[in-house]
Formats: C-alpha cells, structure tokens, sequence
C-alpha cells in the first residue's frame, strides 16, 4: 500500500506528456499579428543569415544573383517560395549552413502565415 502510494506521488511530480500539437491549435495565431513577424524576428534573421549576400548595398554578394536580394519584407514575398525552396526543402542556403533547428522551424512559421 505504502509503495502504491510512493509511486503514485512519484507519477505526479513528473513532467506532464508533451502534447502534439495541432494545426488548429495553432493556425489562429497568424491571424493576430502576434506570431512570426517581419519585425518580431524574420528581418534579424534575414539581416544576419542572408543579407552579407543578398543585400543591394553589400559590399561581396560571394555570387549571390542580383535578382535574388532580400532588402525588405516586400522582397521576401515576391520570393517567397524561392525561399523556402533553397532553405527549407534544399537546404542548400546560407551556402556554409548554420541555420539552427529553431530558426527552421520559425522560417517555416513565417512562410506558413504568408510572411506577416
Ligand atoms: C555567403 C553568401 C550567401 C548567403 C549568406 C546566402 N546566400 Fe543565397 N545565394 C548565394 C549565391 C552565391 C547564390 C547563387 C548560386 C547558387 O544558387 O548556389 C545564391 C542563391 C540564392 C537563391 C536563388 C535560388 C537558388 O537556390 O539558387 C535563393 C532563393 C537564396 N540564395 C536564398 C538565400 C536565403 C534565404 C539566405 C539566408 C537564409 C541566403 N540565400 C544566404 C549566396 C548566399
């Protein structure tokens, strides 16, 4: 009986399951304005992962076609579906890597909401 209880207490403390989550716990959020923004989060990681290549004014684009360049937000949508292509499914952007899992999965949220 002492043991029962022992375990059960020990059950409780723990961490609790991670839910799944689901994509109509989440799709509202775009609607807000509140989730992956332009200004929250994408023009730092624009700034610091793309634009040494893919800005107007870098002083070496290494390459980089003028055509592709990643000024502002307008730019990134016109291109969307370049970026995710050469980031997400190609992986083949930045040219050296060292995107994190995390910034994936934010591009990816960025993209999905239409770019906010
Ligand atoms: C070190 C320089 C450099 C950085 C940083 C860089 N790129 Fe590029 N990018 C290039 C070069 C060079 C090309 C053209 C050659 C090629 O396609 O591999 C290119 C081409 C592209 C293209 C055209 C399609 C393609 O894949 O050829 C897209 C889209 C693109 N880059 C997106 C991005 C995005 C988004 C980032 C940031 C996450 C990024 N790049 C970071 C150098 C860079």
């Amino acid at each position: 009986m002492r043991l029962t209880l022992a375990m059960w207490t020990l059950a409780a403390c723990g961490e609790p399951e991670p839910q799944p989550v689901e994509e109509t716990d989440v799709a509202p959020l775009c609607e807000t304005g509140l989730d992956v923004t332009w200004d929250g989060w994408a023009a730092g990681f624009m700034l610091s992962q793309c634009q040494p290549c893919h800005a107007s004014e870098t002083p070496n684009r290494y390459g980089a076609p003028p055509s592709v360049t990643f000024d502002t937000l307008e730019d990134c949508r016109d291109q969307a579906g370049a970026i995710e292509d050469a980031v997400l499914t190609r992986a083949s952007m930045p040219p050296a890597g060292g995107i994190t899992d995390d910034e994936r999965a934010l591009l990816a949220r960025w993209l999905d909401c239409g770019l906010p």
